[in-house]
């Protein structure tokens, strides 16, 4: 069979710390299948340059073979030029004692200009994946100022927080963690995030239970659990004084590896995409909801039953979103 031609994947803010730990995943194939020849185009801005060259110098030493070339630049038309997959990480982090929304002025408005970059210059059909905080407001924010890009195209990054649930589940059963699925992240990847086990199942060798049954402990379930994953991100930070990076890189690859490739039957994943007002979330909100993929799109699960307890807490990460936008849209006034 001919090999495939090699798709463009830009990463910005690649001399950050995810930008280090995703940049060879991508080149080893670990994002876009074993298949796929790469060609890697890194942002960064001036301050970071040789940072960033020192990036690409060890991109060529590691002599992967699916890297066809490697583009490195502060030049956000030349970094945007042609790309088929858009990873922005690029940002400020959160520092410990800050919430996301700390980091908002700085970021959202880095969004706007960028969003004008990949509207003209991205290849047509461009996936986008926004990992930098805060991840929802900035993907509305890239979405709002690139009304060509159609809403389908942009998302953020809340499998981190999807993988983090399914990391818990495995411990508390001490089960394998591929084991365990259809775990969902609702709203904000943020504390107010609503992490909810009320669909997952756990492959045991009397086929699948629901994880309620197996874990026999609703009041875990219902407080320890979910603020344990909706904290994972500041524990991080306190434990490294810098934020998650290398699970933040690995949940990026499998976000755009399910998004282009597909997932798996039966499975459903966390992705925040462009609400269309399913469950009741109110439409115009970037909001993570439980997806299945095919033929490099994302389709919302829908028909889970809701109970009174997932409701509220669904309703209360929206409402926080909804703060947000307004907020971003102050910020860029
Ligand atoms: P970092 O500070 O190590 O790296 C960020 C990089 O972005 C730096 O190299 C910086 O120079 C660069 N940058 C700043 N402004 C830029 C611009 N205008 N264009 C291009 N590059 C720019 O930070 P990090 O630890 O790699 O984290 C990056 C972002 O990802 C942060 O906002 C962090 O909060 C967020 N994050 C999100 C998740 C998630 O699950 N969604 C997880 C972890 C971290
Ligand atoms: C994370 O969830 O690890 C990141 O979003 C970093 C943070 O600020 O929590």
């Amino acid at each position: 069979m001919a090999a495939k031609e090699p798709m463009r994947v830009l990463v910005t803010g690649a001399a950050g710390q995810i930008g280090y730990a995703l940049v060879p995943m991508i080149a080893r194939g670990i994002m876009l299948g074993a298949d796929q020849p790469v060609i890697l185009h890194m942002l960064d801005i001036p301050p970071a340059a040789e940072a960033l060259n020192g990036v690409k110098m060890e991109l060529v030493d590691a002599a992967f073979p699916l890297l066809k070339g490697v583009v490195a630049t502060t030049d956000v038309v030349e970094a945007c030029t042609g790309v088929n997959v858009a990873v922005m990480v690029g940002g400020f982090p959160r520092k410990e004692g800050m919430e996301r929304k700390d980091v908002m002025s700085k970021n959202v408005s880095i969004y706007k200009s960028q969003a004008s970059a990949l509207e003209a210059h991205a290849a047509p059909n461009c996936k986008v994946l926004v990992v930098a905080n805060p991840a929802n407001t900035n993907a509305l924010i890239l979405k709002e100022f690139a009304p060509s890009i159609p809403e389908k195209n942009i998302s953020c990054l809340t499998r981190l927080d999807h993988n983090r649930a399914l990391g818990q589940i495995s411990e508390r059963l001490d089960v394998q963690v591929s084991d365990v699925k259809n775990v969902i992240i609702w709203g904000n990847h943020s504390s107010s995030q609503y992490p909810d086990v009320n669909h997952a199942t756990v492959k045991t060798s009397s086929g699948e239970k629901p994880v309620r049954e197996l874990v026999k402990d609703d009041e875990w379930l219902n407080a320890g659990f979910i603020a344990t994953v909706q904290q994972r991100g500041a524990a991080i930070i306190k434990a490294r004084k810098l934020s998650s990076a290398l699970s933040a890189a690995s949940s990026a690859c499998d976000h755009i590896r399910d998004w282009v490739l597909g997932t798996p039957e039966g499975t459903f994943v966390s992705m925040g995409v462009y609400s269309d007002g399913s469950y009741g979330v109110p439409a115009g909100l970037i909001y993570s909801f439980p997806v299945t993929c095919c033929g490099g799109e994302w389709t919302i699960v829908q028909g889970l039953p809701i109970d009174e307890f997932s409701r509220k807490k669904m309703d209360a990460t929206a409402q926080e979103l909804s703060e947000e936008k307004a907020l971003a849209y102050s910020c860029l006034e």
